[in-house]
C-alpha cells in the first residue's frame, strides 16, 4: 500500500493548527500509521531538504524548521502521495488554490504550514529518514462500506 511523509512545520504547530491539518486526512479516507512530535536536529533538517543545499533559501529554511517543535507523520491509502500534495496546495501560499491547506491559513512562501513528499521515491526516502521500522504501526481501520 501507498505512502507518503508529511510534517506540520514550526508554524503550523504555533498556530493551533495540528488538529485541522490531521482532521483534513483523516476524512478524507487516508490511514495514519506514524506519528511523532518533535524538535528537528540541523543534522536531519539538512538531509531531508538536501535537495535544495545549493539555493539561497536554504540556510533560513533550515532555521525555519529546526526553530520549534513539528508534527512528523506517515500517512497510507491509494494514490496519498499526490493526493496529499493536492490537500497541502501550492508551495507560494499566495498563490495556493483556497479550500488546500496552505491556500486557506497562509501568506508567506517562508511559513507555509506543511510539507509532503513529492513522488513516490521521495516519500520512501523521507519515512526512512524520519521514522524507524518499528515506530510505523500497519493496520486496518473498519471503513464503513461508503468509504470502500
Ligand atoms: P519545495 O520542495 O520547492 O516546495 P514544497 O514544500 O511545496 O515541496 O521547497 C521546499 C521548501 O523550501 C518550501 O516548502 C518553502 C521553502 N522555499 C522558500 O523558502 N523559498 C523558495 O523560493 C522556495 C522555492 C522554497
Amino acid at each position: 500500500m501507498e505512502r507518503t511523509f508529511l510534517a506540520i512545520k514550526p508554524d503550523g504547530v504555533q498556530r493551533g493548527l495540528v488538529a485541522e491539518i490531521i482532521r483534513r486526512y483523516e476524512t478524507k479516507g487516508f490511514t495514519l500509521v506514524g506519528l511523532k512530535f518533535m524538535k528537528v536536529s540541523r543534522e536531519l533538517a539538512e538531509q531531508h531538504y538536501d535537495v535544495h543545499r545549493e539555493r539561497p533559501f536554504f540556510p533560513s529554511l533550515v532555521d525555519f524548521i529546526t526553530s520549534g517543535p513539528v508534527v512528523a507523520m506517515v500517512w497510507e491509502g491509494d494514490g496519498v502521495v499526490a493526493s496529499a500534495r493536492k490537500i497541502i496546495g501550492a508551495t507560494n501560499p499566495l498563490t495556493a488554490e483556497p479550500g488546500t491547506i496552505r491556500g486557506d491559513f497562509g501568506i508567506s512562501i517562508g511559513r507555509n504550514l506543511i510539507h509532503g513528499s513529492d513522488a513516490l521515491e521521495t516519500a520512501q526516502r523521507e519515512i526512512a529518514l524520519w521514522f524507524k521500522e518499528e515506530e510505523l504501526v500497519s493496520w486496518q481501520p473498519h471503513l464503513t462500506p461508503w468509504l470502500q
